[in-house]
């Protein structure tokens, strides 16, 4: 597996390949990725709630995404890392938006950095972008800004805010961004916004016409159950193995089972005799 480069996306999308993107946050899922073909991987601040707990994303902080960003890159050398900028990171100037898209790329080791919003961070992008920091957009459903939204609800469903929508995914074209995530919108209207942008869309909930899918891994493999949105498709079920495999040795320390004399350690004889 080779590491795919930022302009080859642009050509994938010209070519009609599709792209995948998964969440890691840790170097094991790093190197589990890594021996995909999955192109891209997302250190998201979804980390928050499936890996730390949290209620939502809004209290991940820099220091926490650099942590895991750091163990991820150690364990998926060949996989584009995309650093995702924390809410409080990059709302409150467009320097210290610089700045801390740059420590996602110098401490973190990412690749790349994302961060979420429409109009409000076009400047912001194009500083960022401008600052020799590559920058995947991220527009709909955005849940650092969820309770403005309303919620964890799908975005665009009218005219208006659907027009809104397509005029800001240009506007983040024009800004510099190398691509695009699209979150919770009608399948339709993030074919039309695919179709207007020569970068690659990336959908979460977003339909099959966008130039490449993202999934939060904890979703797609059945690690976290809390709630599983409409647009989460379930590979498997690794909450359901762990706990099987945690009672099957509960069960056998219990009973004597385990260790066995194969897990055990031996004495030569004539030292153990020394000892009674
Ligand atoms: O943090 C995350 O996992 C994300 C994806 C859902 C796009 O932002
Ligand atoms: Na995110």
């Amino acid at each position: 597996k080779q590491k795919v480069t930022i302009p080859a996306l642009k050509e994938m999308k010209e070519q009609g390949k599709k792209i995948r993107m998964v969440t890691a946050y840790d170097y094991p899922t790093g190197i589990l990725v890594d021996k995909t073909d999955i192109e891209l991987i997302l250190v998201g601040d979804s980390l928050g709630m499936v890996v730390l707990g949290y209620d939502g994303t809004v209290p991940v902080t820099m220091e926490e995404m650099i942590h895991h960003c750091k163990a991820t890159v150690r364990g998926a050398k060949n996989t584009l890392i995309v650093g995702d900028l924390p809410f409080g990171s990059y709302n409150m100037s467009i320097s210290d938006a610089v700045y801390n898209a740059t420590r996602m790329m110098k401490e973190g080791g990412a690749d790349c950095i994302k961060l979420e919003g429409g109009l409000p961070v076009v400047e912001t992008v194009r500083a960022i972008v401008n600052g020799g920091v590559p920058v995947m957009a991220h527009i709909g459903l955005t849940p650092q800004t969820a309770s403005a939204l309303g919620g964890f609800k799908v975005q665009g469903k009218d005219a208006a805010a659907a027009e809104r929508m397509i005029n800001e995914a240009l506007k983040l074209e024009e800004a510099g961004a190398f691509a695009i995530v699209l979150e919770a919108i009608p399948a339709p209207l993030a074919e039309i916004i695919t179709k207007k942008l020569t970068i690659p869309t990336i959908g979460i909930g977003a339909g099959v016409h966008c130039d490449g899918q993202v999934l939060v891994t904890h979703d797609l493999i059945g690690l976290f159950d809390r709630f599983v949105p409409k647009f989460v498709k379930q590979y498997a079920n690794i909450s359901q193995d762990i706990v099987a495999a945690f009672n099957a040795y509960a069960e056998e320390v219990a009973t004597g089972k385990f260790p066995g004399p194969e897990h055990s350690f031996t004495m030569k004889d004539d030292v153990l005799k020394r000892l009674y």
